[in-house]
C-alpha cells in the first residue's frame, strides 16, 4: 500500500492499513541497524530539522540517528539559542528555517496542535514528536512494533495501560494505534489521572491494578507527569507507588509471559521498580532500539510517499 501523507501528525488520523504500512517498513529497515556499516543512501541530499521545545532524551536522538542512517543532512534548534529567545515568533522562525530548503522538521511543543499549526504552512513535512498533552505518533509505532516483535500480532491481544493517563501524549496515541489494530485496551489510574474523556474512549476502566494485571498481555507503565499536573492529583509518591506501582509483588499475579515496557523517562521506585523495570518481562530497550527503526520509517515514507521495495 502507498503512503501518501505529507505529515505524520498523530495516530488517530491514520487507518489500520496505514499503521500496518508504516510497522512493516519499520521492519524491513531494521535490518540495516544490525549492519556493520549502519548507513544507506536512501535520503542523501535530503535535510531534518528538529525543532524541539521540551527536554527530550530518547525521541531526539533517534531521530536524528534514524535520519543519519538513510543518510539526510540534520541540524537542531535549542529553544536556548535560538533567536525566539529575542522575541521571534515560533512562525517567524519556521519560515526562515524554511528559507533554508528543508525536507521534513520533527517538532516537540508543549502546546498541543502546534505541529498542525506548522504543518499547514509549510511546504515540507512535519512530525509530530509530542505536542502536550495530544498525541506523541512515533512511540506508539515504536510501542506497537515492539509488541508485534514479541507477540506476533496486535489483534486480540489485552494492553493495559497504568499510570498517569490524563496527561499522556502516550497513552492517548496508544489507545488510538491499538484499539484500531484490534488490541483491547485498559486503563488504570486513579480517577484524578484519568482523562475527562475516559468514557468516551474504546477502552475499559479501572482504579484498582489488582484487579486488572491478570488478564494483561502487556502492561504499559507511565510517568507521572509532574511538568503536566495541577496541584492536589495525588495524595503523596509514596500512596501512589503503593497502590499503582510496579513491582515484583505486583507482577505475581500477571501472566508468566506478560511484557513489561515504559516508554521513558523512567521515575524509578515511583510507578515502576528497578527489579521489574530490569527484569526478565521488560522489553523497554527493545522500545528504544524499535524507536530507531520506526523513525526511519516515518522519514522514508514521508519524503518517497512509497513504500521501500523489498530487500532481497
Ligand atoms: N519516550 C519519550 O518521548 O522519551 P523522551 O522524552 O526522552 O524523548
Amino acid at each position: 500500500m502507498a503512503f501518501v501523507r505529507k505529515d505524520l501528525l498523530g495516530i488517530r488520523d491514520l487507518s489500520s492499513e496505514e499503521i500496518q504500512t508504516i510497522l512493516d517498513t519499520a521492519e524491513s529497515l531494521r535490518e540495516i541497524n544490525l549492519r556493520e556499516i549502519k548507513k544507506v543512501p536512501t535520503l542523501r541530499g535530503k535535510t531534518v530539522v528538529h525543532l524541539f521545545y521540551e527536554p527530550s532524551t530518547r525521541t531526539r536522538t533517534s531521530f536524528d540517528v534514524a535520519a543519519k542512517r538513510l543518510s539526510a543532512d540534520t541540524y537542531s534548534i535549542a529553544t536556548s539559542t535560538s533567536s525566539m529567545v529575542k522575541g521571534e515568533t515560533f512562525l517567524d522562525t519556521i519560515k526562515n528555517l524554511e528559507a533554508m530548503g528543508p525536507d521534513v522538521f520533527v517538532i516537540r511543543h508543549s502546546a498541543s496542535g502546534t505541529p498542525h499549526r506548522i504543518a499547514a504552512r509549510t511546504s515540507a513535512s512535519v512530525i509530530n514528536a509530542g505536542d502536550g498533552m495530544h498525541e506523541h505518533p512515533s512511540q506508539a509505532l515504536l510501542d506497537m512494533l515492539t509488541i508485534r516483535q514479541k507477540r506476533g500480532r496486535l489483534e486480540g491481544l489485552n494492553v493495559l495501560i497504568v499510570g498517569d493517563i490524563a496527561h499522556s501524549r502516550v497513552a492517548r496515541s496508544n489507545i488510538w494505534g491499538l484499539t484500531k489494530m484490534g488490541a483491547h485496551v485498559t486503563l488504570c489510574a486513579p480517577p484524578t489521572l484519568l482523562p475527562a474523556e475516559a468514557a468516551s474512549l474504546p477502552v475499559r476502566v479501572s482504579h484498582q491494578l489488582d484487579t486488572v494485571l491478570g488478564a494483561a498481555d502487556v502492561i504499559m507503565v507511565l510517568r507521572l507527569q509532574k511538568e503536566r499536573q495541577g496541584q492536589g492529583l495525588l495524595p503523596s509518591l509514596r500512596e501512589y507507588a503503593v497502590f499503582y506501582g510496579l513491582d515484583r509483588k505486583k507482577l505475581e499475579k500477571a501472566r508468566d509471559d506478560v511484557l513489561i515496557m515504559h516508554p521513558g523517562p523512567m521515575n524509578r521506585g515511583v510507578e515502576i521498580s528497578p527489579d521489574v523495570a530490569d527484569g526478565p518481562h521488560s522489553v523497554i530497550l527493545d522500545q528504544v532500539a524499535n524507536g530507531v527503526a520506526v523513525r526511519m520509517a516515518l522519514l522514508y515514507l514521508l519524503v518517497h510517499r512509497e513504500v521501500p521495495p523489498v530487500r532481497g
